[in-house]
């Protein structure tokens, strides 16, 4: 089918990972703009979680509202269909980005030119890394004082475990900052204050001697260059589309997105570079995009914020085939077929029912507790689609009942909100006692409160001491059964019956692994 072939070579779907403040939502917002999907700057509303709302549900809950309008940002660049996939950058709701991260095809790591590599960032990184996910870097905010190119290079590089190359480079920076070479292009593109928020063509430059460069930047500035590009043509790989989508070049560019800098030079590269949908693995097979068959995948749902409408949009990436609207489709887990009346499709940040979708696109489904994130969906076939593990969480507490009589309400809402993927639910062997595990403490504040708002239950925590949950594999019964026996205490199960061991410090972990070496403790629950 030639039409499918030429849909899935259009798509570019992607999601912008930073540590906070780095610049993600600018440099979202400024992509938008080239892609003319929104007329000014300032329309996209940052969905982050701001540092003083900690404590503050009502301010997460009015943020959770906005970010299901900015969770899918699609829009058309040079005939290419480009989808933004919206990765918080709150530590809290790290889970949330690994998920993301399993529907997109490729990422754009940004960072901060005075603050380098930070911890979100390394994170996150290494999420990628895991899965050979191709990697454009972009350095922001040039227009401030920062670290030296080279050195900063050298920091990616280690902090990070990747091969750079960079595409182009920065004439000085901060108040000396001139504008950014473009190797990829063999041009400049210069700044000045005065046009900084409009958007200029690059000068193009096919050789640095050229003395129309010392006029342009002044002698110094030029010199300054010259030296930089040679050292630079010396120390680092020329671009190699190859290993750029094995995950194994990392592409550099310099910029500044507030001042709308360096963007354009990057997005023309990534829609030329960056991978379209690629193959993705089930448990039965590999299945391919230009299949005749439609299959996806959910990889997050949201829940409504208005409690009297407590349905859900379950977010569905398209894997192979076209999706089509009313048609009959099977929800594997379940074994049930259904069909999709009202699939929504984001376009920059209108949300609209659309008629059908390829491969690469993101679909939103109206949903009323059916579907659990890593849910497969397919024309008919049996297949389940694997990458969406759950990490150990870093928090844990009991969850208690406050009001006996509102036990059935307590137990679904729970139960819902663990299939959001809001936190992780586990069950002790022992006594039954039901455990949370969070990777940020901030989810227990929304866990009790939309527990009141949207279930009328009330819940408390109490304290439970652990380090991690580490799903456990037994390769010997009878260590398994001594190591049941020693350690019954931490011993659970999670949501879908799998045994959990929680260990209370890295050193009985690793007690725990010398002593019984025929079970293997995985701190992900996907595993083999
Ligand atoms: P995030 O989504 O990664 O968390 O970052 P965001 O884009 O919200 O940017 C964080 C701050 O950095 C914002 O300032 C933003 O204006 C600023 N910024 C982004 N790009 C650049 C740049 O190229 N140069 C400079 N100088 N600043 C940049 P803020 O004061 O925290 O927010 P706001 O009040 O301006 O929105």
């Amino acid at each position: 089918m030639m039409s499918i072939k030429s849909e899935i070579q259009k798509r570019r779907t992607f999601g912008i990972i930073s540590h906070p403040d780095a610049g993600k939502t600018t440099l979202t917002e400024k992509l938008l703009l080239f892609g003319g999907a929104i007329q000014e700057a300032g329309a996209v509303k940052s969905n982050k979680v701001k540092k003083t709302a900690t404590s503050d549900f009502m301010e997460i809950e009015k943020q959770r509202g906005i970010s299901v309008a900015t969770s899918v940002m699609g829009f058309y660049y040079k005939d290419k269909k480009i989808n933004i996939l919206d990765t918080p950058g709150h530590q809290d709701f790290a889970e949330d980005t690994y998920r993301t991260l399993t529907a997109c095809d490729s990422v754009i790591v940004v960072i901060d030119v005075a603050k380098g590599v930070e911890v979100q960032t390394e994170k996150l990184v290494q999420v990628c890394r895991m899965r050979d996910t191709p990697i454009i870097v972009f350095i922001n905010k040039l227009d401030r004082e920062g670290k030296d190119g080279f050195d900063l290079i050298d920091e990616v590089e280690q902090k990070l475990g990747l091969t750079l190359c960079p595409m182009s480079w920065p004439i000085g920076m901060g108040q000396r900052f001139r504008g950014v070479y473009n190797k990829w292009e063999s041009n400049l593109h210069l700044y000045t204050v005065e046009n900084k928020q409009k958007i200029t063509e690059g000068v193009a430059i096919s050789d640095l001697m050229d003395p129309t460069l010392d006029k342009m930047v002044g002698t110094e500035a030029a010199h300054e260059l010259r030296n930089d590009v040679e050292l630079l043509e010396a120390v680092y790989p020329e671009f190699d589309k190859e290993p750029y989508l094995n995950g194994e070049l990392c592409p550099v560019f310099f910029g500044s997105a507030l001042n709308n800098f360096g963007v354009r030079e990057l997005l023309d590269c990534f829609q030329e570079i960056a991978p379209f949908p690629q193959p993705k693995a089930a448990e039965e097979r590999l299945v391919f995009p230009e299949e005749d068959e439609f299959s996806g995948f959910v990889f997050k749902i949201h829940a409504n914020i208005d409690p009297n409408h407590r349905n859900r949009i379950a977010f569905l990436k398209v894997v192979s085939g076209k999706f089509e609207r009313n048609k009959q489709y099977t929800h594997t887990r379940t074994g049930k077929t259904f069909r999709v009346s009202a699939p929504t499709a984001f376009m920059a940040e209108k949300k609209s029912i659309i008629n059908e979708a390829y491969p690469g696109d993101i679909i939103g489904i109206p949903d009323n507790g059916t579907f659990r994130i890593g849910d497969t969906i397919t024309m008919k076939e049996d297949l389940h689609f694997t990458g969406i593990p759950s990490f150990s969480p870093e928090h844990f507490r009991f969850i208690n009942n406050d009001d006996p009589l509102k036990a059935k309400q307590l137990a679904k809402g729970i139960d819902q909100l663990m299939d959001e993927g809001v936190a992780q639910l586990f069950t002790l062997k022992q006594n039954n006692r039901k455990i949370i595990g969070t990777v940020g403490a901030l989810q227990y504040e929304v866990i009790q409160y939309r527990l009141e708002h949207e279930y009328n239950a009330k819940c408390s925590y109490e304290a439970f001491h652990a380090f991690k949950a580490c799903w456990i594999e037994s390769r010997d019964d009878t260590q398994l059964a001594e190591f049941s026996t020693l350690k019954q205490r931490y011993l659970a199960e999670d949501k879908f019956g799998r045994p959990v061991f929680f260990a209370d410090s890295q050193f009985s972990l690793q007690m725990a692994q010398e002593k019984f070496d025929k079970i293997t403790f995985h701190l992900k629950s996907e595993f083999g």
